[in-house]
């Protein structure tokens, strides 16, 4: 039967590769490489400097495939995710069937950890439902932005003995004004840290992080809301995309 390894490569620096992440690389005969555009051409050229780095095994194909936007127009939420993971598990089927032989190995190389806002878990577990190929697959975990971000700010993730809470800016904006202890958001396209209006919040921002291009910002939200602003949008002109991340925090360690 074919095997397929999602592998979890980090959040942008190829050191973040575990020795598990490149056996399983050198186990694979196959390689796919999503592109998403253009402008994200960088986040695959990471995925190819680790193939470069990391591959000893001889002959492994590297194939690019392409991967389409949601369609957002007249859909819910939900439904539009769902159609464009239905897409996408299309793609995947055709990728196995025609460019993996029976007993072959494959790898998907996943941003970050695959079990982090990433459906490519998700999206397998349909292909293996459909029954048309007949594979198995193994997770191999990875270095999330959380902890890319934590690291670069030099802080522990949560307060002692308290909660985190991981969200995106999309449901930020949503639960307004209510504000976790500690609340990581990801996937912000509006910066709902904005709306934030709080003396007591603490923001640690990040951009590229991990990657030569690493942007740190962190103070009282009120102190550098506007910096981040500003600095958000020239990295983001300056590159043609952004990828941000950052953790709300109120309250000290040993505060009740
Ligand atoms: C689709 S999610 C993928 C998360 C990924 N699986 C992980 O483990 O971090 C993409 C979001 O992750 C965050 N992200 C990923 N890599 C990042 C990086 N190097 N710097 C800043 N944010 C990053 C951003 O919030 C971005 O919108």
């Amino acid at each position: 039967m074919k095997h397929l390894y999602i592998i979890g490569i980090g959040s942008g620096n190829p050191e973040h590769m575990t020795v598990q992440a490149i056996n399983a690389l050198n186990k694979a005969q196959v390689v796919f490489v999503p592109s998403k555009g253009e402008v994200k051409t960088k986040l695959a050229d990471v995925r190819k400097e680790i193939c470069s780095l990391y591959i000893i095994a001889p002959n492994v194909r590297i194939i690019d495939y392409d991967v389409a936007a949601r369609d957002t127009t007249g859909h819910s939420y939900a439904q539009s995710v769902d159609a464009w993971h239905g897409g996408i598990a299309s793609t995947y089927e055709h990728l196995l069937l025609e460019n993996v032989p029976d007993d072959g190995v494959a790898a998907f190389l996943v941003w970050g950890d695959p079990s982090l806002y990433d459906s490519t878990i998700r999206i397998v577990e349909r292909v293996k439902a459909w029954g048309n190929v007949a594979f198995d697959y193994s997770v191999i975990p990875g270095i999330t932005s959380i902890q890319a971000l934590t690291a670069s700010h030099r802080i522990p993730l949560n307060l002692v003995g308290k909660p985190v809470q991981i969200t995106t800016g999309r449901r930020l904006a949503e639960s307004l004004p209510g504000l976790a202890d500690n609340a990581v958001v990801m996937l912000d396209g509006e910066q709902a840290f904005a709306k934030i209006d709080d003396p007591d919040a603490y923001i640690y921002w990040g951009a590229y992080v991990g990657t030569p291009d690493e942007i740190l910002i962190a103070g009282r939200l009120e102190d550098v809301c506007e910096e981040i602003i500003a600095t958000r949008a020239a990295a983001r002109e300056r590159h043609g995309w952004i990828m941000d991340i950052y953790l709300l925090r109120k309250g000290r360690d040993f505060e009740e």
